[in-house]
This record gives structure tokens, C-alpha cells and sequence, in this order.
């Protein structure tokens, strides 16, 4: 059966309605923000990022934009990583097929990875700004990949000229909401799914 689902910021009006008439939370997410004004807050910012990298680099991974070329692996990598992950009505990662990666470019999306010699281990998607995905193989969590490729994305991005970045996920994923905070981020908004049982 197909539940009703609302999904509204934490502070929207209609709410409490909402609750009144049955609705209940079923799932929190976040979104957050990342905006570099010129600054020196924004220079130190740049370190940051550059440090990510070259820390990951430093380990012995190749840190790259991907390609077309990259869709098998891609792929791969996407199929073996959501398994654990917790999700919300607002924050469902569809899988992606290698056809959706040879479609990426012509939509604006660029990804960048992490490579451990021919094997694809990270993976950080989006457009211009906006964070699309981050995701990790289960067996090299925990060491850094995740913040080196987003912060590759987001070099690649600003490069391009972008200056200001979002993103969002489900709150209990804490590892993802601790990751985009290492980066540099800032939740700005809180939003609730409600469902009516
Ligand atoms: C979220 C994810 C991409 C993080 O990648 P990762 O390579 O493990 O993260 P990093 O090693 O770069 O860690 C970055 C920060 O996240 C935090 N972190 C990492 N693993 C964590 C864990 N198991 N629990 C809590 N926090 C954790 C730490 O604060 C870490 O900073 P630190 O090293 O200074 O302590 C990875 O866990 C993953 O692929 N999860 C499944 C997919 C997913 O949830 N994607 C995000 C939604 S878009």
C-alpha cells in the first residue's frame, strides 16, 4: 500500500496540523551548508580540502575525476555499499546503473573517486554544488576516503567556479552527518518525513 508522505522542515506551519490529524514522524534528514566568501576562513577552508586529498594520496590512493570509462565500477561499488545504510522517505538512494553514469555528463554531474590500485573504493557525486551522494566500499571505512572525495569534488567544482555547497542525508546516518561536518559543513535545516499508520 501506498502511504500518504509529507516531508517539511522542522519549522514549517502546517505541522502541528499534521500531527493533529494522525500523521506521525517516521524519518528525520538534514541539509547543510558549505559557502566560501573570499575570505581567509575560506583560504583555510581550501587547505582543508587540499589537505584531504593529498592525505589520501599520501596512503597510496589515486584520487581522479571518473568518467564514462568508470561506469562498470561504479556500478559495482554503488551495489555492495547501501546494504547498512539508514534511509528516509526524503533521503532514498536509488542504485545506479552503469547506463545512468555514461548519462551524468550531459545532466551536469561530475563524480570523483578514490582508487585502491585497479579497484574503485570511493565515490562523491553532484552537480555544481549540490552534493548528490557519497558513498564508500564497507571494507575501507573509516580512513579518510570519504572526506578525500569530497573534498576532490568540491576542489573540482570550485575550479568551475562554484562557491557555495549543499548537502543533506538521513540523521541517524551518523557517519555521513559526521563526514559532511569534517568537511566543513553546516546543517542549516532539519526536516521530518511523517507517514499516517
Ligand atoms: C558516509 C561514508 C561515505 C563515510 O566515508 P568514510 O571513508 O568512512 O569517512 P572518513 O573516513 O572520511 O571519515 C570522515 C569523518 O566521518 C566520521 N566517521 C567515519 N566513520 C565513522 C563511524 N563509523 N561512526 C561515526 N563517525 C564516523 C569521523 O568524524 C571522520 O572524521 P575523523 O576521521 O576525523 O574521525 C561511508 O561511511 C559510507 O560509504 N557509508 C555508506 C553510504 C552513505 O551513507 N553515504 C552517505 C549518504 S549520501
Amino acid at each position: 500500500m501506498l502511504l500518504e508522505t509529507h516531508v517539511l522542515q522542522d519549522t514549517d506551519p502546517d505541522l502541528p496540523d499534521l500531527l493533529g490529524d494522525g500523521f506521525e514522524v517516521v524519518g528525520e534528514s538534514w541539509g547543510a551548508e558549505l559557502a566560501l566568501d573570499g575570505g581567509a576562513a575560506s583560504s583555510a577552508a581550501l587547505d582543508r580540502l587540499r589537505g584531504f586529498v593529498e592525505t589520501a594520496r599520501g596512503a597510496g590512493l589515486e584520487i581522479r575525476e571518473l568518467d564514462a570509462r568508470d561506469a562498470a565500477a561504479i556500478e559495482a561499488l554503488d551495489a555492495e555499499s547501501w546494504a547498512d545504510v539508514p534511509t528516509t522517505p526524503a533521503t532514498v538512494h536509488a542504485p545506479v546503473t552503469a547506463a545512468d553514469v555514461r548519462d551524468w555528463s550531459s545532466r551536469g554531474r561530475r563524480a570523483f573517486g578514490a582508487l585502491d590500485g585497479d579497484r574503485l573504493v570511493g565515490l562523491c557525486v553532484g552537480s555544481a554544488g549540490d552534493n548528490d551522494f557519497v558513498v564508500v566500499a564497507p571494507d575501507h571505512r573509516g580512513r579518510g576516503i570519504g572526506v578525500a572525495v569530497v573534498a576532490a569534488w568540491m576542489l573540482g567544482a570550485i575550479e568551475a567556479g562554484e562557491r557555495t555547497f549543499s548537502a543533506g542525508g538521513a540523521s541517524q546516518n551518523a557517519r555521513s552527518l559526521a563526514m559532511i561536518r569534517a568537511v566543513g559543513f553546516r546543517v542549516t535545516e532539519r526536516w521530518l518525513s511523517l507517514q499516517r499508520p
